[in-house]
């Protein structure tokens, strides 16, 4: 514990200490593609330098004539080079050598699998995109995809790149409302779907939320089915094609367009937590560069590993480390379709056995459902051929962390736990596996060619201790504005401090130069003038036996402005009792003392979450503040507060 040096004027107090560290495993070392931390350093001090080296890994039609050109906010990278994604994702491929290859090795929720070498993705994004062209899809048109985790979604956004067309991928989760509403904004011509998906053994009926959401959408000409199972759909003559015909019908080959370095190559739907989605802007040249060198860097990708990120195609992880970076650098990808639990809780565990994956890269939220779920489902499996794990999404707490690393890891994986937003299109802080000392809960420095300081509101910088986080220099993945809506591009993300990019997140830098991450700035508790990051009151909470996972909101107070609220969830095997709740208020005190003793903790089954999985600590808020509930549309799943709100209400009387 450590006395209370947070003052008032700190921006964010730094509370948890965390005192384990692990060095990188020397059988690890000894292989890796980065051994020492010396380009790194370099390229913190010429960023221009680093990416423009790093861009020639990549094939050009023509060469940029400049690296970067930076009008703030609006920064331009590779100008005047010629570039194609897919081209760079299959074409490549295949001239080097590789086209016997997987590219992708996809398995399906009932247990069917496919596996795409890289001439079969080659061919079957050639075939369609000629199929998109003849749907009259032309550059720099806009193509919603809503489908199901099937190669044909790769594939889709794949045969949009070749073309130059911009995609739009909606989770499959989402709503018809939801998607007609992101079809609308970015005026999209063409949407493909599939007759339905698989979800714990369910059928999502994607085409049916489609034909709702195309009611309200003018700008839709034709709509495309891929055909994953047999479900029952209608079928509109003229508009509507299967996707199956389509390719077949098609030529085999489509000469890809040279497109420029600053052509859009997507815009990827985000909704934080709050408010009207943005549709967030990334070109092609500087995204393809970031991504592809990110993956080979922070994921230390060999030409035979089995890489396996767990992100569904809807977010943006799995755009960027699902397909752009890991097919530029032709790696072979494990795709998988359905849920975690599904039929048992030791799916994954069973796909990495069958496939020998190699590198895996997952969710805090999912590496928490698995300690709840407890041992035995990992422990049933041969994970030895796991190298190398990752973390993205959230803070991971040191517990999970700890957990993934000896049951997942077997105590001899790396963990790099990578921090980064849509907004960013690339990881932005982590260690690098065979370089950096690990330190549980903690992403690490920035990575390569990326430049990350913390500042408090005046616009000073924090050297140690808590802030809020800043990116200081342009960066090549970075987005390129909100579609339809400079204003509140520049607003959101550069109008808090001049030329410097606000990612409205808390952290905490040490004085070896890693950072902490805190959680979110809207998120931040307020105690009596200490402001304190949800994240280590909700670390300090797992790392009790009993707890699984935590959310810690404030809840005005009359005397100290809020009080804490815990939200906590219990391993497998632990129930609730006024015992544990006395005991676990007095473990935080323990961990990070008296200021952030939890007024109440409630105990819940579950807590509500984004579709992607996030906790949304603004709904627990107002369930603690008695408030009639705000949006709930970005929920995963709606029932959860109005039970909470019950719990709540009834565990207070008891
Ligand atoms: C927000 C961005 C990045 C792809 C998936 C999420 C949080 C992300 C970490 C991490 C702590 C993290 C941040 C960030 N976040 N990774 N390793 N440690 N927090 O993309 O939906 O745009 O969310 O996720 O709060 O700002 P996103």
């Amino acid at each position: 514990m450590k006395d209370e040096r947070s003052s008032t004027q700190e921006e964010l107090s730094d509370l948890l200490v965390e005192e384990r560290h692990f060095e990188p495993p020397e059988e690890f070392k000894a292989l890796a593609y980065l051994r020492t931390g010396e380009i790194r350093e370099k390229s913190w001090e010429d960023p221009e330098d680093f990416w423009g080296n790093a861009a020639k890994g990549l094939h050009w039609f023509k060469p940029w004539d400049r690296v970067l050109e930076w009008e703030p906010p609006n920064a331009k990278w590779f100008v005047g080079g010629k570039i194609n994604a897919c081209y760079n994702c299959c074409d490549r491929h295949i001239k080097a050598g590789q086209r016997n290859k997987a590219a992708l090795i996809w398995e399906g929720e009932p247990g069917d699998s496919r596996v795409m070498t890289y001439w079969d993705l080659y061919r079957e994004v050639n075939q369609f995109a000629n199929a998109l062209k003849s749907l009259g899809v032309k550059k720099g048109d806009r193509v919603a995809i809503y489908l199901p985790m099937i190669p044909e979604a790769v594939v889709s956004m794949l045969a949009c790149a070749r073309i130059g067309a911009i995609h739009s991928v909606v989770f499959g989760g989402f709503s018809a409302e939801s998607l007609r509403d992101r079809i609308n904004d970015a005026g999209a011509k063409v949407l493909i779907t599939a007759d339905g998906g698989y979800r714990r053994g369910q059928i999502i009926p994607l085409k049916h939320d489609a034909d709702y959401a195309v009611k309200e959408t003018p700008s839709i000409e034709h709509v495309v089915i891929v055909r994953r199972g047999d479900f029952p759909l209608r079928v509109k003559a003229g508009r509507d094609h299967w996707y199956h015909r389509l390719i077949q019908e098609a030529a085999s080959y489509c000469e890809p367009e040279q497109c420029d370095s600053e052509d859009i190559l997507y815009i990827l739907y985000t909704s934080g937590t709050t408010g009207k989605p943005k549709g967030i802007v990334h070109t092609t040249g500087g995204y393809l560069v970031g991504t592809y060198t990110t993956t080979k860097h922070i994921f230390d990708l060999h030409h035979d590993d089995v890489f396996w990120c767990t992100a569904d195609v809807g977010w943006v992880t799995g755009h960027s480390y699902l397909v752009y970076g890991p097919l530029a650098a032709g790696a072979t990808c494990v795709m998988y379709e359905g849920a975690p639990d599904w039929p048992d809780r030791d799916r994954f565990w069973a796909i990495i056995e069958k496939y020998g994956v190699s590198i895996f890269y997952t969710a805090p939220t999912a590496i928490r459902a698995f300690m709840k779920w407890g041992d035995k489902w990992p422990d049933q499996h041969d994970l030895s051929t796991l190298r190398l794990l990752g973390s993205v999404g959230e803070p991971i707490n040191p517990e999970a962390w700890m957990w993934y690393h000896e049951h997942i890891g077997r105590a001899s994986c790396p963990i790099v736990d990578t921090w980064w937003q849509t907004e960013t299109g690339m990881i932005m802080i982590s260690t690098l596996p065979g370089v950096d000392r690990m330190k549980p809960g903690s992403a690490g420095p920035p990575v390569s060619g990326v430049r990350v300081a913390l500042y408090n509101s005046q616009g000073q910088e924090v050297k140690t201790g808590g802030g809020l986080l800043a990116i200081t220099y342009p960066w090549p993945a970075m987005l390129r504005g909100i579609w339809g809506d400079p204003e509140r591009y520049q607003e959101q993300y550069w109008s808090k401090w001049e030329n410097i990019y606000f990612a409205a997140d808390g952290a905490k830098r040490s004085e070896d130069g890693y950072f902490t991450l805190l959680g979110r700035v809207d998120d931040v508790l307020n105690i009596a003038g200490h402001r304190i990051g949800t994240m280590e009151v909700e670390s300090a909470l797992v790392d009790h036996p009993a707890v699984a996972e935590s959310a810690a909101v404030g809840i005005k107070h009359e005397i100290k402005g809020q009080a804490i609220v815990a939200f906590v969830t219990l391993k497998e095997g632990h129930k609730f009792s006024t015992e544990v709740e006395a005991d676990l208020k007095e473990h935080v005190v323990q961990k990070i003392g008296p200021i952030a003793r939890p007024e109440r903790i409630v105990f819940s089954a579950d807590l509500p979450k984004t579709r992607s999985g996030k906790i949304m600590r603004r709904l627990l808020r107002d369930i603690g503040e008695g408030k009639i509930l705000g949006d709930t549309t970005t929920l995963a799943d709606a029932t959860i507060v109005e039970r909470l709100k019950q719990q709540y209400e009834e565990q207070e009387d008891a």
